[in-house]
């Protein structure tokens, strides 16, 4: 099986992918996660990041098309944070019509801009990958991870200013991406303004029908 994972930011893709591909069972390509590790590196994607806008495509599509080489997608995928412009999402067609693989799916986690300020505002992440929310998931001990002890931080890019710009930023170059997937008939929506149980309950729905 291969998804496609979109939403505003702050919908709960992260959150949800992590359930699904284990699940499921299949390969999680966040591209998201990939250049917060690698703007540890790069001056130039870690400016991008800590501005909100996004990494050209020209980078993007290398870098998906090097993994989607290096894992067995034969074995299935769930895409989380790419494609995100009309661009990248002609470039994946392309990609995908080489290896003959075929997207079954393209998950839309839909939630009302104000809702994903108010969480993005309250999520703290930590080094070691896990994340939280002060008001919705909250650590068991208030500032540190339940997974290492270490102490939680807010991520650059979730600071007020950075958010709207995500925002702005959605809403003018991934937004379209909806109308073009549902023209293929592969939108599936979700509703993701009910709790983390519930939408994955809703994604599972639709992933077994
Ligand atoms: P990326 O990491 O993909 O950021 P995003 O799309 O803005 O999404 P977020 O990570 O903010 O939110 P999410 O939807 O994963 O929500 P989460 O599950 O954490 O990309 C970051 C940057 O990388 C981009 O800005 C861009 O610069 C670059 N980039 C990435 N891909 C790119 C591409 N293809 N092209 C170009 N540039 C690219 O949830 C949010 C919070 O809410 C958490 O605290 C969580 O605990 C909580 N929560 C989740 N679900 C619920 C629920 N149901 N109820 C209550 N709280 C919930």
């Amino acid at each position: 099986m291969n998804y496609i994972l979109i939403g505003p930011p702050g919908a709960g893709k992260g959150t949800q992918a992590k359930k699904i591909v284990e699940k499921f069972e299949i390969i999680h390509l966040s591209t998201g996660d990939m250049f917060r590790e690698a703007k540890k590196s790069d001056k130039v994607i870690s400016r991008l990041l800590a501005s909100g806008e996004l990494v050209p495509d020209v980078i993007v599509v290398n870098i998906v098309k090097n993994c989607l080489l290096k894992y067995d997608v034969k074995k299935g995928f769930l895409l989380d944070g790419f494609p995100r412009t009309l661009n990248q999402t002609q470039e994946l067609d392309i990609m995908l019509e080489k290896e003959n693989v075929k997207i079954d799916g393209v998950l839309f986690i839909d939630l009302k801009l104000e809702e994903a300020i108010k969480r993005i505002s309250s999520r703290r992440t930590c080094s070691c990958g896990a994340s939280y929310n002060v008001e919705f998931f909250p650590p068991k001990q208030a500032g540190k991870c339940d997974v290492c002890n270490k102490d939680l931080i807010q991520r650059d890019d979730d600071k007020e200013e950075i958010v709207k710009n995500r925002l702005t930023v959605y809403e003018n170059q991934t937004k379209p991406l909806i109308e073009y997937y549902k023209n293929k008939g592969l939108l599936i929506e979700i509703d993701g303004s009910k709790s983390e149980s519930e939408v994955f309950k809703q994604i599972c729905k639709s992933i077994k029908k």
